[in-house]
């Protein structure tokens, strides 16, 4: 490892020190809202979300920049390496924190794309910084990527940055990839600035969502809000938009998980020692519930505890056979939806275990903290059902990351139908997590679920998921945009 003055220890994001694959193509430039490793009171650590850990791994086996924020304010260390990757910081000050990030990005785009879950803010200065902080990277953009580069850019948080570097750098190939669901046409039109956004996404020559129905409902909305041209492919599934005279693509690329990379972490002798302790420090239970999740009001964290404290209630579930382990990473928590949502969730852990726990045996286990990864393995391998309930997810990898540390072949999981991965994992037991009567009756069927079942369902999980791994997702993706 080679860092730079300012940057992380050797070691702090990755077990894997892989040197860089070299590959036949262009060189990449990603650009995120976060870097991978973020500054906190303690020193770097990684940072949170399904969107670095799957990317990060990537970036270290092809060699390339990352463009992003270090999570501190009015912070931008120089350049530096981490295994490989060159990380190039981009300030972002406290009041920009506050209305670009907590503001416009979680506050007014996240609960509108995700169903309008929670009231979204749209405010005009919020708006402006988040313009102001989009110009910003699509600056940093232009300077830091070398001609006819591959710019990758990431998530809900620079939409408008395709437009602004294609202004500047028309001679580089920009993809953009969108990590959370795109809204129907009659959600997203809520947006004041809804075209703006749509013209600032078509700046590329390739814009790629989660499921094929995000993919559907840009081009809607693009269509309907700016009068382009859009030829659907016959399974409509992708689309090719016409913007004055270029042509922009537009389709589905599920994203994954390095499934090689756990599958080595799940399979090491420390890992089945630590899955069996963690089995014995549960009091020995028949069977152990499992939520792992960032602790976000999308993620119906606190619905699955009302249906586990239901099922205990009507004796369905026995708290002397039965225990759940909910972790959650604390995030976005200067906001106040995110505040009630913790509150919630924590009265409710409250409330189950004073009614169900027994002396020094919780029934439920709640860890409010983001535990490091190699920490995570043997839980989910600890884990015999995986309860995974979203109101509406992009993906969610964790429902792949089970999957993929069950090398012993069983486990199972529950999987709310508005998660991505419930197109591809069908062979979770799948359900409306608005439906209270079906939530339990999923996790009744998966706590009893015959193990001849539960071997014949796991092994359809992990074949989906080694078809369709990290690997194949960013070659999908990088591929299709090199070949533009
Ligand atoms: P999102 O991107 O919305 O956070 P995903 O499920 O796609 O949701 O990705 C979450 C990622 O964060 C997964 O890779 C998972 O391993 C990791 N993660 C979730 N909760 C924790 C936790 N408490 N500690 C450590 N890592 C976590
Ligand atoms: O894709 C979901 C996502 O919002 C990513 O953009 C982000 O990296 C992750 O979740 C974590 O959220 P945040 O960066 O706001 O802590």
């Amino acid at each position: 490892m080679n860092t730079a003055a300012g940057g992380p220890d050797a070691g702090s994001i990755g077990e894997h020190e892989e040197p860089p694959v070299p590959v036949d193509r262009p060189p990449i430039v990603v650009a995120a809202n976060r870097l991978p490793v973020m500054r906190t009171e303690e020193g770097w650590s990684p940072s949170p979300g399904g969107l670095v850990r799957a990317l990060y791994p990537l970036l270290r086996a092809t060699g390339g920049k990352w463009i992003g924020w270090t999570g501190d304010t009015d912070d931008a260390p120089a350049p530096f390496h981490v295994d490989g990757v060159d990380l190039v910081p981009v300030p972002i000050s406290a009041a920009e924190v506050e209305l670009y990030y907590e503001g416009f990005s979680n506050d007014g785009l996240w609960p509108l794309y995700h169903d309008a879950l929670r009231e979204s803010t749209y405010d005009a200065d919020q708006w402006d910084a988040y313009g102001a902080v989009n110009q910003r990277f699509a600056d940093v953009l232009a300077a830091e990527s070398p001609v006819g580069a591959l710019v990758w850019i990431h998530d809900y948080q620079l939409q408008l940055v395709p437009a602004m570097l294609r202004a500047q750098r028309p001679d580089l190939r920009i993809g953009f990839f969108l990590h959370i669901p795109f809204p129907p046409h009659e959600l997203f039109s809520r947006l004041p600035w809804r075209n703006e956004v749509i013209e600032g996404l078509l700046g590329c020559d390739l814009v790629g969502f989660q499921r094929p129905m995000g993919a559907m409902n840009f081009v809607a909305s693009a269509q309907q809000l700016l009068d382009v041209e859009a030829e659907r492919s016959d399974d409509e599934r992708t689309a090719v938009i016409d913007v004055d005279g270029r042509r922009v693509h537009v389709g589905p690329f599920p994203i994954s998980i390095d499934v090689a990379e756990v599958e080595e972490m799940a399979a090491g002798r420390a890992t089945r020692q630590r899955a069996s302790q963690i089995r014995a420090r549960l009091g020995d239970p028949e069977v152990i519930l499992l939520g792992v999740d960032r602790l976000d009001y999308t993620k119906g964290i606190g619905l699955r505890l009302r249906a586990f404290g239901r099922l205990l209630e009507q004796g369905l579930l026995d708290p002397e056979r039965h225990v759940m382990v909910q972790v959650a990473t604390p995030t976005r928590e200067a906001i106040e939806h995110y505040q009630d949502e913790r509150h919630e969730i924590e009265r409710l852990v409250g409330s189950i275990n004073g009614r169900f726990s027994r002396l020094g045996l919780p029934v439920v286990h709640y860890i409010y903290r983001t535990i490091p990864f190699e920490e995570l393995i043997p839980l989910y391998r600890a884990g015999d059902v995986l309860l995974v309930t979203p109101f509406r997810d992009g993906m969610n990898l964790v429902a792949k990351e089970y999957a993929a540390a069950h090398i012993d072949g069983d486990g199972v999981e529950v999987l709310s139908e508005f998660a991505g991965a419930a197109d591809e994992l069908t062979d979770a037991v799948l359900v409306n997590p608005h439906d209270e009567q079906a939530l339990e009756a999923a996790i009744v069927t998966a706590v009893e679920m015959h193990r001849h079942e539960r071997r014949e369902r796991m092994a359809g999980l992990r074949a989906q998921i080694s078809k369709f791994d990290l690997h194949g997702w960013a070659d999908r993706f990088l591929d299709a945009l090199a070949d533009l």
